[in-house]
C-alpha cells in the first residue's frame, strides 16, 4: 500500500488549516513538515509551533523531517508539538544509533534521511532500529526542484536490505516526486511519496494533486 505525504512547505501558510483539511479528505496518509535552519540546509522555515500548530487542526499523523545541525537538541521540543515520526540526516549525527533509541523511547516513529551524495550502504549498521528510511532525490532546502533519478538506484538498494532482512521499515522518496515519475519511485522500492508542488501547486487543486499522485504510483497504466 503506498502512502503519500503532502510536505506542507508549499502550501498556502495564510490558509493552513484549509490546505490541511483538503489534503485530509482527498486521502493524505501523513502530513511532512520541513524543518530547515539556514546551517545544515539553505532555507529557513519552520519550528515547534508551527507543528503544533498544524497538529491542532489535523488528525493525520505528523511526521517532521529534521533538516538542522544538532537535532538531538530539539527532539523534545517537536515530540511535545505534535510529532508522531522524527527524521534526522544521517550526514550530520554522529551519534545515530543512540539518537534514533533515544527518539523511539519518546515515542516516536524514527526516521533517517540519506541526502543524493550519500550512499545506502551508511544505514546498514542502524536500518534493524529503523522505522524509516528516507532518501532524498532533491538536495535539501527547497520545494520546486528536479527529481535526481541517480537516487533511484539507492532506493532499491535500500528496499533490498529491506525485503533480506525482513525489517518493518518503510522507504520514503522525497524531493521532485510527481505523477511522471511515481510509478518508477515505486518499482524502485519506495512506499512512502513526499510531495510539496505536486500537490500544493496542482493544477486541479490539492485533491487533485494527490490523487494523480495515487493513481500514477498504483496504477501504471493511469495517465496524468
Ligand atoms: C526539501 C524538502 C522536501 C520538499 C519537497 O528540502 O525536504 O520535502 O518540500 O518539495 P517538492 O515535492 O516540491 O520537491
Ligand atoms: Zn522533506
Amino acid at each position: 500500500m503506498i502512502q503519500i505525504a503532502p510536505s506542507v512547505l508549499s502550501a498556502d501558510f495564510t490558509h493552513l488549516a484549509d490546505d490541511l483539511k483538503a489534503a485530509e479528505e482527498a486521502g493524505a496518509d501523513r502530513i511532512h513538515i520541513d524543518v530547515i535552519d539556514g546551517h545544515f540546509a539553505p532555507n529557513i522555515t519552520m519550528g515547534p509551533f508551527i507543528v503544533e500548530a498544524i497538529n491542532s487542526v489535523t488528525s493525520l499523523p505528523l511526521e517532521v523531517h529534521l533538516m538542522i545541525e544538532h537535532p538531538d537538541r530539539y527532539i523534545d521540543d517537536f515530540i511535545k508539538a505534535g510529532s508522531d515520526i522524527l527524521i534526522v540526516h544521517q550526514e550530520n549525527v554522529p551519534h545515530l544509533h543512540r539518537v534514533v533509541q533515544y527518539i523511539k523511547e519518546q515515542g516516536n516513529q524514527a526516521g533517517v534521511a540519506l541526502n543524493p551524495g550519500t550512499p545506502a550502504h551508511t544505514l546498514d549498521d542502524i536500518m534493524d532500529d529503523l522505522d524509516l528510511a528516507l532518501v532524498m532525490s532533491v538536495n535539501p532546502g527547497f520545494s520546486g526542484q528536479k527529481f535526481i533519478s541517480s537516487t533511484l538506484d539507492k532506493m532499491r538498494q535500500l528496499r533490498q536490505t529491506i525485503e533480506n532482512r525482513r525489517l518493518a521499515c518503510d522507504l520514503e522518496v522525497d524531493g521532485g516526486v510527481n505523477p511522471d515519475n511515481a510509478q518508477e519511485i515505486v518499482q524502485a522500492g519506495g512506499n512512502i511519496l513526499v510531495a510539496a508542488t505536486a500537490i500544493f501547486k496542482h493544477p486541479n487543486g490539492i485533491g487533485g494533486g494527490i490523487r494523480s499522485l495515487r493513481q500514477c504510483a498504483e496504477n501504471p497504466t493511469m495517465l496524468v
